[in-house]
């Protein structure tokens, strides 16, 4: 089947079936490997997207659902205000062990930054509790969104 599906301001046509996940499209049609498989069932968040904002796990999203809705990647959140503070603060604090899991642990903290400049710790918690890092990266992660939520109280 057809469909045009827009991902970081640009619109792709596409030819697959409707129950394709997102994520397939992302990384094997239009060749962005940013986006990381991890289980396929919604269960590690490296598969994390934003869809209209809103952090999206991509392995369980068909892409018949996305219609004209606007998706972001990790290859373009660095142009997004939020986006940029995350991966400020991602490299100033070190977060990143292998990397693995890190694409979706950035596409979740710049979803919770945008809705929420500044989230209590119970907030970025719950936030970030569906993404899975194996390297246990969890306090760095943590001390990098407060650090990204101050530089927003900076006005920057
Ligand atoms: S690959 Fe999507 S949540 Fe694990
Ligand atoms: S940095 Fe290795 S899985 Fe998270």
């Amino acid at each position: 089947m057809a469909f045009a599906i827009k991902v970081n301001g640009n619109t792709h046509s596409l030819d697959v079936d409707g129950d394709t996940p997102l994520l397939w499209v992302l990384r094997d049609v239009l060749g962005m490997t940013g986006t990381k498989f991890g289980c396929g069932k919604a269960l590690c968040g490296a598969c994390t997207v934003h869809i209209n904002g809103v952090a999206t796990r991509s392995c369980i999203t068909s892409v018949s659902s996305i219609g004209k809705s606007q998706i972001t990647t990790i290859e373009a959140i660095g142009a997004t205000a939020a986006g940029a503070k995350i991966q400020k603060a991602w490299l100033e604090r070190e977060v990143v062990q292998c990397g693995y899991c890190q694409s979706g642990q950035i596409m979740s903290a710049s979803a919770l930054l945008a809705s929420k400049p500044h989230p209590t710790d119970a907030e970025i918690d719950a936030a970030m509790s569906g993404n899975i890092c194996r390297c246990g990266t969890y306090l760095r992660i943590r001390e990098a969104i407060k650090q990204a939520a101050q530089s927003s109280g900076q006005g920057g």
